[in-house]
């Protein structure tokens, strides 16, 4: 390719992961990197994935091949977006709006953060049209939640993603061992310094009293009380659709449709909240049995290239979320190392697709998958 000899970009995760390594403190990199306990789960995610073996069909005529879906309404080049992912500043000094723009470049779904590094509005501004989401981390102040849905609703963010398996944080070693929180240090507050309902609770403006509006971030931020029962408040706030992000267990996916979620993501969060849980594979094929079709079911955790995509959507997922992966590309090269690993994906999954038999994300089904 173009660049010098010595300043290639990586091309496998493994070398982004050890590029991302070793342009990061071991902080930062063990937050990104890391998670829960043994990180077991972080290990059985992979073991999901390679368990599942592509079955190529041959003579199938694959001179054309189309990995674009339709999602609530809108068209996406391929069922892939990118994973919502907290605190991109310690990865990049531009963060957020590195990914935004890599991510706007190619018409790829960003999933902004609740506790991004950037405000949302300024993610929006430089993403033009291009399309975004906005995850919701669903804060115990009933004022700062509405303000945060309206907001993301002006500006331009087309779905709201509830994530609901993080009431508490996971045990996350590494973190422990590191003295790592980036939130003590008001890392990730930047949704709620600039939120009008938030500013209204301080005595003085952020600007003036940055400890005090980081020690009312601490003390809404979680919100274990959460139940079931909360939903019709989001409702009521946003006429966005819904997605409900870290469903793993059957019952959920019935109350998720009971209540009225427009879509689930089966997700365990990269392993980041429970060492010892079932793999996010795993549990798609359970989970989409529930729902039969009548609301879209994302998944994540642990989809590294262009054949784990086709396994994840063969098993009847509507499309996939990329986490880490687009992080490390941020961290070794910013807004170019983002778009070179989502280009890397798109090109391996559009040779794989070839080399499998399939012309469309709609021909991807399980006549293409074997369990080992
Ligand atoms: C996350 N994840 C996450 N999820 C979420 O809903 N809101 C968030 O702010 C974050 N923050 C976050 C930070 C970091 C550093 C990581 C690695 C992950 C979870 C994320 O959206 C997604 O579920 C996983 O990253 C998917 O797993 P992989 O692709 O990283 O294996």
């Amino acid at each position: 390719m173009s660049q010098p000899a010595g300043q290639q970009l990586p091309v496998s995760y493994a070398e982004w992961e050890s590029r991302a390594r070793s342009v990061l403190a071991k902080g930062p990199f063990d937050y990104i990197d890391g998670g829960a306990g043994y990180e077991d789960t972080i290990r059985v995610n992979r073991e999901a994935f390679r368990s599942w073996r592509l079955q190529p069909q041959v003579l199938r005529n694959v001179s054309k091949r189309d990995a674009r879906v339709t999602l609530f309404g809108k068209t996406y080049p391929a069922p892939v977006m990118l994973a919502p992912i907290s605190i991109q500043g310690i990865a990049h000094p531009l963060g957020e709006l590195a990914s935004a723009r890599a991510a706007a470049a190619l018409g790829v779904p960003f999933i902004l953060s609740t506790v991004s590094s950037r405000p949302l509005e300024e993610v929006a501004a430089v993403m033009g049209n291009a399309p975004r989401w906005f995850q919701l981390f669903w804060p115990n102040d009933p004022d700062v939640t509405a303000s945060l849905l309206r907001r993301a609703e002006a500006a331009g963010y087309s779905a709201i993603v509830l994530t609901v398996d993080l009431p508490v944080y996971g045990w996350r070693e590494r973190d422990i061992r590191n003295g790592y929180n980036p939130f003590q240090v008001g890392e990730g507050i930047a949704n709620f310094v600039t939120d009008p309902a938030f500013r209204a609770k301080l005595r003085k403006p952020p600007e003036q009293d940055w400890q005090a509006a980081i020690s009312l971030f601490g003390s809404i931020f979680f919100h274990p009380s959460l139940s079931w029962a909360d939903l019709p408040f989001l409702r009521l706030h946003t006429k966005l659709p819904i997605l409900i992000k870290g469903i793993l267990n059957m019952q959920d996916a019935e109350l998720a449709l009971r209540y009225g979620a427009d879509g689930i993501v089966v997700s365990n969060h990269g392993g980041r909240q429970v060492d010892g849980e079932v793999a996010s594979l795993d549990v798609l094929p359970d989970v989409l049995d529930i729902v039969r079709g009548r609301i879209p079911v994302l998944m994540d955790s642990g989809i590294r290239n262009g054949p784990d995509v086709i396994k994840a959507i063969s098993l009847g997922a509507s499309a996939i979320l990329f986490g880490r992966p687009y992080i490390y590309g941020l961290a070794v090269a910013g807004e170019t190392g983002v778009g070179r690993v989502i280009q890397n994906l798109f090109t391996d999954l559009d040779l794989t697709m070839a080399n499998c038999g399939i012309r469309s994300i709609a021909e991807m089904n399980r006549t293409f998958l074997i369990r080992r």
